[in-house]
């Protein structure tokens, strides 16, 4: 497989790594979601808990980034990030969200559709305390999307709060412009590879308290 002449070739390999059936989905998708999940988790695959998030701008012009999922719960899925960022002006503008798992190594894909509001202060703090220092000190400095002179002039500034804090001159303290996103799903897809292309896809839909089934074309 590989890249010639600006054509890709060689990446007609079969998928097959499981199936799904109607008789044993979950009535909601949270059940099968985190099951898969954690089967990601369980084969050791890099960053399991990575997912693409897609956003639109006031124009309608879409853009994805990768981030991490830090919480899974009843409620959807939690992610943190810097709230002057290009992806959190978006969602400020519209709360409507795509975000994507790829498990390539398991031939699985998740696809959600919802509306992303801010977590709670309280909630954003758990968080931001329980990272390495380190990292924060990288969240307290950096202007995420915004251009900058340069990577010198970054890491000057992230060396001199790391050493006022080495010296007890300042804090790691959360910045009012870094917390997270819940994303509420209304739309779950799993996709399954399967063989001869004939994936399997199966789609939850919200309906009030319930979620509405169907088997998709793949
Ligand atoms: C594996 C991986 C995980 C990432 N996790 C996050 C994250 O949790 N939060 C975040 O703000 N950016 C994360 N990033 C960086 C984003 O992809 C992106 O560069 C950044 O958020 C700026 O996006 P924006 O300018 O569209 O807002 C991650 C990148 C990678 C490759």
């Amino acid at each position: 497989m590989g890249l010639e002449h600006g054509k890709i070739s060689g990446d007609r390999r079969q998928y097959d790594g499981g199936s799904l059936h109607e008789d044993s989905l979950p009535r909601a998708p949270k059940e099968l979601f985190e099951e898969w999940l954690s089967r990601a988790f369980e084969e050791d695959l890099r960053d399991p808990n990575a997912m693409v998030l897609s956003t639109v701008d006031g124009r309608g012009a879409p853009s994805s980034r990768v981030v991490l999922a830090k919480a899974v719960d009843d409620r959807g899925i939690v992610f943190y990030t810097n709230y002057d960022s290009r992806k959190a002006n978006e969602i400020e503008h519209n709360r409507r969200v795509a975000l994507l798992f790829h498990w390539r190594e398991l031939d699985r894909v998740v696809r959600i559709e919802g509306r992303a509001t801010r977590v709670s202060g309280e909630e954003a703090d758990a968080y931001f305390y329980s990272r390495p220092p380190g990292s924060n000190v990288g969240a307290m400095v950096s202007p995420q999307s915004r251009v900058i002179a340069s990577r010198e002039e970054l890491l000057g500034q992230v060396n001199e709060l790391a050493a006022r804090v080495e010296a007890g001159e300042a804090e790691v303290v959360r910045p009012d412009n870094w917390g997270g996103y819940l994303v509420v799903p209304a739309v779950v897809e799993f996709w399954q590879g399967r063989a001869d292309r004939l994936h399997d896809r199966i789609r939850y839909r919200r309906d009030g308290e319930d979620w509405i089934i169907d088997r998709l074309a793949p």
